[in-house]
């Protein structure tokens, strides 16, 4: 198995925003082949930001670096940045870990 992690820093006062962001969005996970699941984690506050995780799990490395290429990654990112660039203190940090037990 195989777990991709993007780190968003979201400005305090827009946390709401950023979750209906991610739950009126429009997913293309379901029947992409590899991927197990998904979850939006909402960590800590800090005093300048509110970390979020996008978490995903995916069968393998290579399912999840097929799906990157996809055009359903394409048409999910879409709209991402861009018009909502003031929810962001700096991009999103990618981080991959291979299950090891
Ligand atoms: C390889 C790097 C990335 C990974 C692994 C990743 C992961 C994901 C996943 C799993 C989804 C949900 C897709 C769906 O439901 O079909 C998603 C959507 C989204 N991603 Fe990414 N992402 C990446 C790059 C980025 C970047 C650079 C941004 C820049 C801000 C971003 C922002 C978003 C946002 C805001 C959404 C959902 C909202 C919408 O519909 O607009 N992602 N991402």
């Amino acid at each position: 198995m195989f777990i991709a992690m993007n780190r968003f820093r979201i400005a305090p006062g827009h946390e709401a925003e950023f979750e209906e962001l991610w739950r009126s969005r429009e997913s293309h996970l379901a029947g992409v082949p590899g991927f197990r699941e998904f979850h939006l984690l909402r960590g800590p506050g800090e005093a300048d930001h509110t970390l979020f995780a996008s978490h995903s799990v995916w069968e393998s490395r290579e399912s999840f670096e097929a799906w990157t290429k996809s055009d359903a990654f394409r048409k999910a990112h879409a709209n991402a940045g861009g018009a909502n660039r003031a929810l962001y203190l700096g991009p999103p940090r990618l981080e991959c870990f291979e299950v090891v037990l």
